[in-house]
């Protein structure tokens, strides 16, 4: 069996989803539920025996050696963290607690897990990190995508505190010999992703009738993959990624913001001819130190363990608005919870 953090929050919950649809292997799924997990993303399999869920921090030494004596996984999927880069600029702490504080307590409990193993096992064991392309910071236009290679200039605090966590991955490879592998991969989009973030909070704000807030000048680019990709690459580096090495994941797809959401309502008025949503495009204040480009060289996961994205943006993004468009029911829910104190704290500011 294998053990996932960060299980019941976006990209967590799509790739628990996406694993029983490859394998029949058991998942124990260990997410605390902080304000972006939320079960109902893993309604699907609330009875399936094959998913064992427990609410936890990573950062619970006590608890997290109890799940490994218990369960015995063979590889750990290191999903939980704290991943909004706004929210990381209004409170930073939350961020050096989970995704520092955290991995740090989570590699100090495997790593004695892994000591005991047997050497069969020993070996083939795995500590899988997913991180973020933004560790690598901000790239000029014309600037080729980050490799591997790319020196860490990372530069939000929600940035700052992944490449942190990165780092001590790395270290308990080189020091321990911990065989971990690091995923950094760009820009999700698809089901189940929290409306705080650019693609569902444009598709959620114009059905609501509200403004679609652009920041700056809209022409940030980010390069952006359906999260079911990123779910099959890291399922791949799982099965076949060499111990200690580092997976860029991307699908070529760089877009400025504002063609992103142009796009979103184009799409939109298909489905309700009556409105305009461009309309409801509002420029507001930027996000202080926003990275002005992002893009992902992927040609080594592709060549070397020959994945490949199965989704365009264009399928992508379509099956994005028609699952926010069949699932009212889950937005209204998560609008019931602290979501509307976050959006005015985050909004009202802005557009003064
Ligand atoms: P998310 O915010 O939607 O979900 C994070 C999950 O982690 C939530 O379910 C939350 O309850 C849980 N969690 C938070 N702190 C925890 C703790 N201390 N212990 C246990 N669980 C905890 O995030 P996401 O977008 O699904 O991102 C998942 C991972 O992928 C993160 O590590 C993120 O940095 C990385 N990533 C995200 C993207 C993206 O575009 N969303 C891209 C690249 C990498
Ligand atoms: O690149 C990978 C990263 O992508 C992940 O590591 C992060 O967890 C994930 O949140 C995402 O970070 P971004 O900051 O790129 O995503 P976000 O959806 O917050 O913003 C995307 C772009 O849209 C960014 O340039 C800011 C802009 N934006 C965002 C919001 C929420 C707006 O213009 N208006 C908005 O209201």
């Amino acid at each position: 069996m294998i053990l996932v953090t960060g299980g019941a929050g976006f990209i967590g919950s799509n790739f628990v989803l996406d694993w029983f649809k490859q394998s029949d292997e058991d998942v124990v799924n260990l997410d605390l539920l902080t304000y972006a997990g939320n079960l109902q993303n893993l309604a699907t399999i609330a009875n399936d025996p094959r998913h064992n869920f427990i609410q936890g921090n990573i950062g619970d030494i006590v608890l997290v050696k109890k799940i490994l004596a218990q369960y015995q996984p063979r590889a750990i999927i290191n999903l939980a963290a704290e991943s909004h880069v706004d929210r990381s600029i209004h409170g930073p702490e939350d961020f050096i607690q989970t995704n520092i504080l955290g991995t740090f307590r989570l590699l100090e409990t495997v790593r004695a897990y892994w000591n005991d193993l047997d050497e069969m096992r020993k070996k083939t064991f795995r500590f899988l990190h997913v991180s973020t392309d933004e560790v690598y910071g901000s790239l000029s236009a014309k600037a080729p995508a980050f490799t591997e290679m790319h020196r860490y200039e990372p530069s939000s605090p929600y940035s700052a505190s992944k490449a942190s966590s990165d780092h001590l991955v790395h270290a308990y490879h080189h020091t321990y010999g911990l065989p971990v592998l690091t995923t950094n991969c760009s820009n999700n989009y698809g089901p189940f992703q929290f409306p705080e973030k650019l693609i569902p909070l444009m598709i959620v704000n114009a059905l609501a009738g509200k403004p679609l807030p652009i920041y700056g000048d809209g022409l940030q680019i980010r390069d952006w993959l359906y999260v079911t990709d990123h779910c099959s690459a890291i399922r791949r580096v799982l099965a076949a990624g060499n111990p200690g090495e580092t997976y860029n994941i991307g699908g070529w797809n760089e877009k400025p913001n504002i063609e992103i959401v142009n796009a979103i309502c184009t799409l939109l008025e298909e489905t309700h001819p009556q409105s305009n949503f461009h309309d409801q495009i509002t420029y507001v204040q930027d996000r202080p130190g926003h990275d002005v480009r992002y893009a992902i060289d992927a040609r080594k996961i592709e060549r070397e363990l020959d994945w490949k994205p199965l989704e365009t943006f264009d399928t992508g993004i379509r099956k994005t608005i028609q699952w926010y468009l069949d699932h009212k029911s889950w937005i209204t829910d998560i609008q019931k919870g602290t979501y509307r104190e976050w959006i005015e704290q985050n909004y009202a500011e802005r557009s003064k």
